[in-house]
């Protein structure tokens, strides 16, 4: 496994792999890896040849109140994780590396995608993302690269955004993986109080129940919603940001499900946003 720093030699590198004839896979990250990144790596070493992971703590998608500035950072720990489980090149740019002074191009994200969910509550988050995927997909030309269903709505606009701007890339979506009580794993569980970690399951549970109750024939968007409040809210510790069903096609909020739909929460513990979703679909 290499390690590389530098934009120039990752693209002379990989060029050199790409001409041997090996397909490249790629596993965009902030780091902090943990099980559920582990799964991507998995899925594009099935799928690649030659696997490259990033290590970037993204400055431009973290909004001035969030938290870039104590964004877990544990490279020691995510190097051994990429070697145990092959991984061929971790690419680990400084931020000067990658946003060199009097940087001024940006991708943005426009249209319904872009106004609801975390691109409502985030504002200019999805700009950050797709700005920093397209410098990673130029710098790394992958034939395939993995993203987790954890971000949903990400994962549609980066699809989305290798569609409109013709990047030569498949985009593979891999599912979410939880600890064994169903709370997805994330960077940002590392934050949570014991008192915090031990309610964070609500939010599967409470995704759960709408799921169910929605097998069960309920379509009304308002009722498996509110379903979800009730059960988040039944801890005083959680403050919901948003409990949303949009419609998977064109991101509007559903009334009725429908057609296939995106069951999406956003809560806060503390100071800490957790987000999960699940797609409805009969
Ligand atoms: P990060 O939060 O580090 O996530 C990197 C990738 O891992 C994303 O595709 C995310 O959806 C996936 N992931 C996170 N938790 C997961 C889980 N529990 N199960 C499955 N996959 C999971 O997402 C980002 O970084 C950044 O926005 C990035 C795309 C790297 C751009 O900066």
């Amino acid at each position: 496994m290499i390690i590389v720093e530098s934009i120039k030699e990752a693209k002379e590198i990989i060029r050199e792999k790409k001409r041997r004839g090996l397909k490249i896979g790629f596993v965009p990250t902030m780091g902090c890896l943990h099980l559920g990144h582990i799964s991507l790596i998995e899925k594009a070493r099935k799928l690649s040849d030659y696997v490259v992971v990033s290590i970037f703590v993204n400055p431009t998608q973290f909004g001035p109140n969030e938290d870039y500035d104590k964004y877990p950072r544990t490279f020691e720990q995510d190097k051994i994780m990429c070697e145990i489980h092959n991984v061929s090149m971790i690419f680990h740019p400084s931020v000067q590396e990658m946003y060199p002074q009097n940087f001024s191009t940006f991708v943005e994200v426009t249209g319904q995608i872009s106004q609801v969910l975390c691109g409502a509550k985030r504002e200019g988050h999805f700009r950050g993302v797709a700005t920093v995927v397209s410098k990673l997909f130029n710098i790394v030309e992958p034939d395939v690269a993995i993203f987790g269903q954890k971000d949903a709505q990400q994962a549609f606009i980066i699809k989305k955004m290798v569609k409109e701007l013709d990047f030569p890339i498949e985009i593979v979506v891999s599912e979410t993986v939880r600890e064994e009580d169903g709370l997805a794993m994330s960077s940002r569980n590392n934050y949570l109080s014991k008192e915090e970690r031990a309610i964070a399951p609500l939010i599967k549970k409470a995704l759960d129940e709408a799921e169910e109750a929605f097998k069960k024939g309920e379509t009304k968007a308002e009722i498996l919603k509110k379903k979800v409040e009730q059960i988040i809210n039944s801890s005083p510790l959680f403050k919901i940001d948003y409990v949303e069903i949009v419609d998977t096609e064109n991101f509007n909020p559903v009334d009725e499900v429908s057609s296939e739909s995106l069951l999406a929460v956003a809560a806060f513990l503390g100071k800490t946003r957790l987000i999960d979703n699940l797609i409805l679909k009969k």
